[in-house]
């Protein structure tokens, strides 16, 4: 008798309507007052005593899973057999509902955050020619610096590229205005990298520029670090660390300090605690002449930080193709960010 039960079991495990018309069948087949349950339970005292127990249970899992099903599949036919009468002021399915990429979200609280001092932002194009992306950037033709970003060329013109980093549009932005200047360029950017979990040929952006007089080393300073302080808390350190940009003299990279609490802060900071987040530096009186702007008058400073890596660092995620294979799983946690 048990195995009666089993094998009503696998039924309703296997059982997957196709109409509303069948899940009612089901339904009275198995609950119904004339059904198996109604019946199996009526044989429950002819059962050997020491049978009792398992026999018992069989059907009190049976009845549970008819009854699963039936709540499963009860709705889901609803709207398509009846269609002219949707139900407009049914409350809407919010489990289906998108969530913001994290990238996104970064880049917002990004802008948010130097928009509050001042930076207005400016966008170019993605295509872009040589003049932009190197030469008025002070890396002329067969400069080595042209290295340090490994740039996609239109093979049969290579004046034409993908550009390698936003300081392009830096570059337009300072031919169309005057200073002062204070901008945010956020945007995506290619590099002829192989992709792995640290590194990809599309990523996304955000530079900054301020240009006007009296701009100084210390001015850039203070405004890293209260970027830092507002992006990753108040007690947040940084320190500058001697660096090489074409475009920037000096020019520094910026680490925040992250602390060495877990194994994992070991790992990522390779033993120092401290984790580089952009580069920077006083804008080169050079770009400042290729732009038409008077480098005796003004000075300048830019930055530019990668927004995978401080999205990788906020939400602690250690693979940067997730944030290209837009897998719901991966995007549906940070709904409610
Ligand atoms: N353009 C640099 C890069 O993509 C970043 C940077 C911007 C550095 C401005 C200094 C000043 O790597």
């Amino acid at each position: 008798m048990v195995d009666e039960v089993k094998n009503l079991l696998k039924k309703v495990e296997a059982f997957s309507p196709k109409s509303e018309k069948e899940v009612e069948e089901f339904r009275l087949y198995f609950l119904g007052k004339k059904g198996k349950i109604v019946e199996l339970f009526s044989k429950f005292k002819s059962v050997p005593n020491e049978n009792k127990k398992e026999f018992g249970q069989a059907i009190n899992a049976l009845k549970e899973n008819t009854q699963a099903k039936v709540n499963k599949y009860k709705d889901a036919f609803k709207t398509s057999e009846s269609n002219n009468t949707i139900d407009l002021t049914r409350p809407v399915n919010l489990d289906n509902l998108g969530s913001k990429h994290p990238i996104s979200l970064i880049r917002k609280e990004i802008i948010e955050i130097f928009n509050r001092i001042g930076f207005s932002i400016s966008e170019g194009p993605e295509v872009e020619d040589d003049w932009h992306n190197f030469s008025a950037l002070n890396t002329p033709q067969e400069h080595p610096a042209r290295d340090m970003q490994d740039t996609f060329f239109i093979q049969t013109n290579p004046d034409v590229l993908l550009r390698s980093h936003t300081s392009t549009v830096q570059v337009r932005h300072m031919n169309k205005k005057k200073p002062p200047i204070r901008t945010l360029s956020p945007g995506r950017v290619y590099r002829n990298e192989a992709i792995s979990a640290r590194a990809h040929c599309i990523f996304h952006q955000v530079e900054g520029l301020v240009i006007d007089k009296n701009v100084s080393f210390a001015d850039l300073k203070k405004t890293l670090l209260y970027f830092a302080q507002e992006m990753f808390g108040e007690k947040t350190k940084i320190r500058l660390r001697p660096s090489f940009f074409p475009f920037t003299e000096p020019s520094a990279e910026v680490d925040i300090y992250w602390g060495l609490k877990t194994d994992s802060d070991h790992r990522i900071t390779k033993g120092t605690g401290w984790l580089e987040v952009l580069g920077c530096g006083m804008v080169d009186p050079n770009v400042l002449e290729n732009c038409g702007i008077d480098s005796k008058k003004y000075t300048g400073f830019a930055f530019g930080m990668g927004i995978e890596r401080i999205a990788m660092l906020k939400y602690g995620i250690k693979d940067l193709r997730l944030f290209f294979e837009n897998d719901v799983r991966f995007l549906k946690q940070f709904s409610a960010v």
